[in-house]
């Protein structure tokens, strides 16, 4: 039984996570990223998209400690998520004034439509699905996020004269999420039942296409 949930997480980073982080690297946005040709406002996006998501994300993890107040394994998962993520979207704002943004810019930023239906989905999976539907949404934002930070990391530097301080978001995701996917990886081997199998596929694809679908309508809204 263990051996057949575990081919269940092999199964989603193979046939659906991996090649979606291969199809998100594809998109113009990190293909001119990776040739130093991204324009400073399509990255000034990210921070202010990120910024707004972020928020999004530490709310939804209130909801889940709520939601599962009965449930210890669920409500601490959330909780210590929460204690840390609060922090988050002030490290998005600090990456965002390196690229030359202004607290005034975040006050007023409002989320494309893309954004707003990947927000929109993540609250959802939060809210209304089933602890696996969460851990699953989860776990796939997580591993997608981990490795475009390394990608940001990478490139901001080379190209754009970012240093530690204005990555330190970056450096933060590239290696303090593989915790966070590693818990919820677990999560899903152990309470995955019979017959959800093609929930938690349905849902790591979905969260692959919204990412996508977000840094494509970045590099649209923003020239
Ligand atoms: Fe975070």
């Amino acid at each position: 039984m263990k051996a057949e949930k575990t081919n269940l997480i092999d199964e989603l980073m193979n046939d659906i996570i991996e090649p979606g982080i291969q199809r998100l690297m594809q998109t113009r946005y990190f293909t001119e990223l990776r040739s130093g040709n991204l324009s400073p406002r399509r990255i000034q996006a990210w921070a202010l998209e990120h910024y707004l998501y972020n928020i999004t994300i530490a709310k939804g993890q209130v909801i889940c400690m709520f939601k599962y107040a009965h449930d210890p394994e669920l409500y601490n998962a959330f909780a210590e998520k929460f204690a840390e993520e609060q922090h988050h979207p002030n490290l998005v704002k600090r990456f965002g004034f390196a690229m030359g943004l202004k607290e005034e810019d975040f006050k007023v930023a409002r989320p494309t439509f893309e954004n707003l239906m990947h927000m929109s989905v993540v609250l959802r999976n939060r809210y209304l699905g089933s602890p696996i539907e969460t851990r699953v949404s989860g776990f796939t934002n997580e591993t997608i996020l981990t490795r475009y930070s390394d990608e940001f990391d990478i490139n901001l530097r080379k190209y754009y004269g970012l240093n530690d301080q204005g990555c330190q978001f970056f450096m933060m995701h590239k290696i303090a999420d593989e915790e966070h996917t590693r818990d919820a990886a677990n999560y899903i081997m152990r309470h995955c039942a019979p017959g959800e199998e093609q929930i938690v596929r349905d849902v790591a694809d979905w969260i692959v296409r919204l990412n996508i679908m977000k840094f494509d309508g970045m590099y649209n809204a923003y020239a």
